[in-house]
């Protein structure tokens, strides 16, 4: 058994007496109350999920097991002669809530390494699908096309103990993952670099290779492995977290979680912002013949698209009421590494002139940058300038965070997911309304 099963084993064994004894002992303690506005809203703010893989605060933003963004990058091992942890550190961290040795990484890296052969009939699949096919949409059939080889399956069909769920979950888990990188950049020069295929590099580490792959040089494998950190999770309630959980809480395998995680995230309310960033900068680059707006130039764009109806992406999020700390850590990336960019500089304009526009117009709860307020432009700098294929990255890094969740909820035996519905006029009877 890997170091990393046998360390989960552990700690699912320390864990479960806790859930188990909140639920027999606790289990009708009130940890809050369902308004009409929250029924209506999308459940907004309702606290009806568990999870311990991350947690989102509000004003502090994201915690990883605890850890915050720029304490997971300064804690985990380092790949050598780089600025940025190993992807396989962090997921590591992410299942067991323990930064890992270097030694611990390298047994991680290595388990990656013997399952990441993608299966020919993948590509022949993506290579079939029509040339408009977007991107987000031959990810998910190439992960749901590999759906046959789910050990979780299997074993459930041989009649495995329910206890013993989150062992096929972690197999297929890591299968899926380890392919994840391949799949992707096989994506991307499939679709934009003429089919030109770069074979991988079994001698690299998960963002190292997918880089490779990718066919761009150096940071680009930090920029990979930051992209996918920052996305791997924020909490369970987001589209694409619930999506994977609320799939795979009917039993459904890894693999059909995680590709209906990926469709969820597709949206551009959801991950699709960050390439809605970019072609919205592009606009206003156009309309400015390629000049940097001044801040009154891009206060009248800002203006101008509130009042066609539309939001700014990049810009509010449905908890966070303060900068978000993943976009911070890439401005800092920014900063370092491409401070005089011109669409960094559009993005930095458009940070100091749109919180007080929004706090102005006084519909969005938060005026702040999220993620996907900077994440095109260190693509587009690094030369990914297809921005149809933003949220494919978006999709490894957030596949990290979803698969360690799914482990969890078969180890902890969350069930089934089903809230209940009421009718519009079983709201107007508790709202005391007459018709
Ligand atoms: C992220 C987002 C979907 C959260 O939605 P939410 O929880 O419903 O946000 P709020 O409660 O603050 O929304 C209240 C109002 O403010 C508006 N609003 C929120 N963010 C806005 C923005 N960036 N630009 C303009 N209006 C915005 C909403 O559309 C809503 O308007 P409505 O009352 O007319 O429907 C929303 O902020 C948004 O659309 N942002 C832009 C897209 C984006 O960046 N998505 C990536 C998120 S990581």
């Amino acid at each position: 058994m890997s170091n990393l099963k046998e360390k989960l084993y552990e700690k699912i064994a320390e864990w479960r007496p806790r859930t188990t004894r909140l639920l027999k002992e606790h289990g009708d303690v009130k940890i809050g109350e369902v308004t009409i506005a929250q029924a209506i809203g999308g459940a907004r703010g309702v606290k009806c999920l568990v999870t311990d893989i991350s947690y989102l605060d509000p004003f502090e933003g994201i915690r990883f097991r605890g850890f915050t963004i720029p304490e997971v990058l300064e804690k985990l091992p380092k790949v050598p002669g780089s600025e940025m942890p190993y992807v396989e550190g962090f997921f590591y961290l992410l299942l067991t809530g323990e930064v890992p040795t270097m030694e611990e990484v390298n047994a991680v890296a290595e388990e990656f390494n013997k399952r990441k052969k993608v299966p020919q009939y993948v590509f022949d699949m993506l290579r079939a699908l029509p040339d408009d096919s977007h991107p987000m949409a031959m990810i998910s059939a190439a992960i749901v096309g590999m759906q046959r080889e789910s050990v979780f399956v299997r074993k459930y069909n041989e009649g495995i103990n329910k206890m013993d769920y989150w062992d096929p979950a972690y197999e297929d888990a890591l299968n899926l993952l380890a392919r994840l990188p391949e799949i992707g950049a096989f994506i991307y020069r499939l679709k934009y670099k003429n089919g030109d295929i770069i074979p991988p590099d079994p001698k690299l580490d998960f963002g190292g290779n997918f880089a490779h792959m990718m066919g761009i040089p150096t940071p680009y494998d930090d920029v990979s492995r930051l992209y996918f950190i920052l996305h791997s999770d924020h909490e369970s309630g987001n589209v694409s977290a619930h999506t994977g959980h609320l799939i795979a809480s009917a039993l459904s395998d890894v693999y059909y979680a995680i590709s209906g995680m990926i469709n969820g995230l597709a949206g551009p309310l959801h991950g699709l912002a960050n390439q809605e960033v970019l072609a919205w900068i592009q606009q206003v680059h156009e309309k400015m013949g390629g000049k940097i707006p001044t801040e009154e130039d891009m206060k009248k764009f800002v203006w101008d698209t509130l009042n066609s109806g539309q939001v700014i992406p990049g810009f509010g999020h449905a908890v966070l009421r303060k900068t978000d700390p993943r976009y911070t850590a890439q401005r800092e990336f920014c900063l370092k590494h491409l401070p005089d960019d011109p669409l960094f500089k559009y993005v930095d304009v458009l940070y100091k002139v749109t919180p007080p526009i929004l706090l102005e117009q006084g519909k969005a709860k938060n005026p702040w940058p999220n993620v996907d307020a900077q994440s095109g432009v260190i693509q587009w700098y690094y030369g990914v300038r297809e921005y149809d294929f933003y949220t494919v990255l978006f999709g490894i890094g957030r596949a990290l965070g979803v698969c360690a969740n799914i482990i969890w909820d078969r180890a902890l035996g969350y069930p089934i997911e089903r809230p209940k519905s009421v009718t519009t006029a079983m709201l107007e009877e508790s709202a005391g309304i007459k018709n």
